[in-house]
């Protein structure tokens, strides 16, 4: 998959822009704060509906104009175009191939990209929101029907937190929590499923490119640490679990009137030769473990797509040490990658591959 046309209007910092990009590596240059990130932005927009670096559309808008609009034309079988409308008057429309789309989930899976910044060491150093997070975006993309499970489920969760709420006041209508468990854990065990059969997966993948990079010396090891318990992943097994662990801290969960246990409070865990990378682990080592989770995740979507997504490199090679700058560049070459960064001279260097390369200055791009 590769995109062949970012058409911008009104988007953060640029006025009209309309670039075409090379199928493989596409570098935008510049010093700081003239729009390269900005670039990225737009094309994650295409990919998830929305930005990822704030909730809050109407920044999106270029100051003192009152729509913007985001255009992308990329291959994947056939040529396809996403545009996205935002305005500070009416609501976000997504369009694919000139055909409005209602929900976000019918957007997702589309335009399958893989983010890579420096910003995302939270994954491994942060709290388990970051971690959610990451697997529910891939998730989302390449399997059909997570998204919207994901959506019932918190959904669900919140009325059964407005019903534990209430029953503070109103004790008579504890009586319909039953039908409440019954949902969360039909929906939970779902998530559940899937995402411990992904992290089996990514952990094989993660391990094996860890083990390179660190020379074989290290092991990783990536769990999915759930709240609720079961043996074999069977959504069955989880989903009866699930309605007993709902059950038992009925207690506790009214006290606070909230839900203790499920998906929403689960966590990744890393470990490196057995101890966990968050605690443990220098800030190297913490570093490789991204880069193996990030290889690996593309690697995943090629398996479960059969399609390598683009790649969005916002920043991240000044970070990595040679070493680790050789792995990545190893990867990027079969894939279409948009990289980001201040100094192109050192990127010429490190890429022997054709690069396409444009320089950003003050919200104007121009190919060189
Ligand atoms: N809604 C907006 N309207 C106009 N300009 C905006 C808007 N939002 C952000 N900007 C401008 O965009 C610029 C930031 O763009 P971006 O984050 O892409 O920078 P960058 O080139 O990636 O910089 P760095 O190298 O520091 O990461 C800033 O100058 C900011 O003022
Ligand atoms: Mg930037």
């Amino acid at each position: 998959m590769y995109i062949k046309r970012i058409d911008l209007k009104n988007f953060r910092n640029y006025k009209e822009t309309d670039i075409e990009l090379g199928e493989g590596v596409n570098v935008f240059y510049g010093r700081n704060a003239q729009g390269k990130t900005n670039i990225i932005e737009s094309v994650y927009m295409a990919s998830t509906g929305k930005s990822h670096r704030t909730q809050k559309d109407m920044e999106l808008i270029r100051w003192n104009s009152e729509d913007a609009k985001i255009t992308i034309d990329y291959k994947k079988e056939e040529e396809e175009r996403i545009e996205i409308y935002l305005s500070k008057r009416l609501k976000k429309q997504i369009r694919k191939n000139g055909v409005r789309i209602s929900k976000i989930g019918d957007l997702i899976g589309n335009l399958n990209a893989v983010i890579f910044s420096p910003d995302h060491m939270k994954i491994i150093k942060e709290g388990p929101v970051e971690r959610r997070r990451f697997i529910d975006i891939i998730l989302s993309q390449v399997k059909p029907g997570y998204y919207y499970n994901l959506v019932q489920y918190l959904r669900t969760l919140e009325q059964r937190n407005n019903l534990l709420n209430e029953a503070g006041i109103n004790t008579g209508i504890l009586k319909t929590i039953d039908i409440w468990n019954e949902q969360l854990a039909d929906f939970g065990a779902k998530i559940i499923r899937a995402r411990q059969e992904f992290i089996c997966k990514i952990c094989c993948m993660a391990a094996d490119t860890h083990k390179r990079i660190s020379n074989e010396k290290e092991k990783l090891d990536i769990k999915y640490n759930s709240s609720i318990k079961y043996h074999n992943n069977s959504e069955k097994e989880i989903r009866e679990s699930f309605i007993k662990v709902l059950e038992n801290y009925i207690k506790i969960d009214l006290k606070r009137g909230i839900t203790h246990k499920g998906p929403h409070r689960d966590d990744i865990l890393f470990f490196i030769n057995g101890a966990e990378v968050k605690t443990y682990s220098s800030q190297g080592q913490q570093r490789t473990t991204l880069l193996s989770l990030k290889i690996s995740e593309l690697k995943y979507m090629k398996e479960e797509t059969g399609e390598l997504p683009v790649l969005l490199l916002d920043d991240v090679f000044s970070e990595l040490d040679k070493e680790r700058q050789k792995y990545l560049i190893e990867f990027i070459k079969d894939m279409q990658t948009i990289i980001t960064c201040t100094n192109v001279e050192y990127f010429e260097r490190l890429i022997n591959e054709e690069v396409k390369v444009f320089k950003v200055e003050e919200g104007i791009i121009e190919k060189e």
